[in-house]
């Protein structure tokens, strides 16, 4: 994957870096299968998982430590 998609970890709002942080989950994923057919596939039995639901909400909760602190966590 060689596109450039990532500029910034700064962020206006906290819910802007959250959703930051879900993006960051979902191509660190994507960086692990770039093959969408797979994907495709699996999609169905993560997203009926309450587990598997529970360990990408971790991952996101992860990254968005770390979006929250390169953002100082929004203090004005
Ligand atoms: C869709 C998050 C892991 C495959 C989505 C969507 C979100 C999301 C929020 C909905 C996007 C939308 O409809 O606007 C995550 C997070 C993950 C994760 C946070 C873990 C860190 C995975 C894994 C797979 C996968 C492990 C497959 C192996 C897909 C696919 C879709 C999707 C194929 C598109 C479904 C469709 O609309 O047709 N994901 N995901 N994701 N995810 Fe994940």
């Amino acid at each position: 994957m060689t596109d450039h998609w990532l500029d910034s970890l700064i962020t206006d709002t906290p819910q802007q870096g959250f959703e930051l942080a879900v993006l960051l989950s979902r191509r660190g994923v994507k960086y692990t299968q770039p093959d969408l057919s797979i994907l495709q596939k699996l999609r169905p039995e993560y997203a009926d998982s309450a587990d598997a639901l529970t360990a990408a909400s971790q991952v996101v909760a992860t990254n968005f430590q770390t979006v929250a602190a390169a953002n100082d966590y929004w203090r004005p």
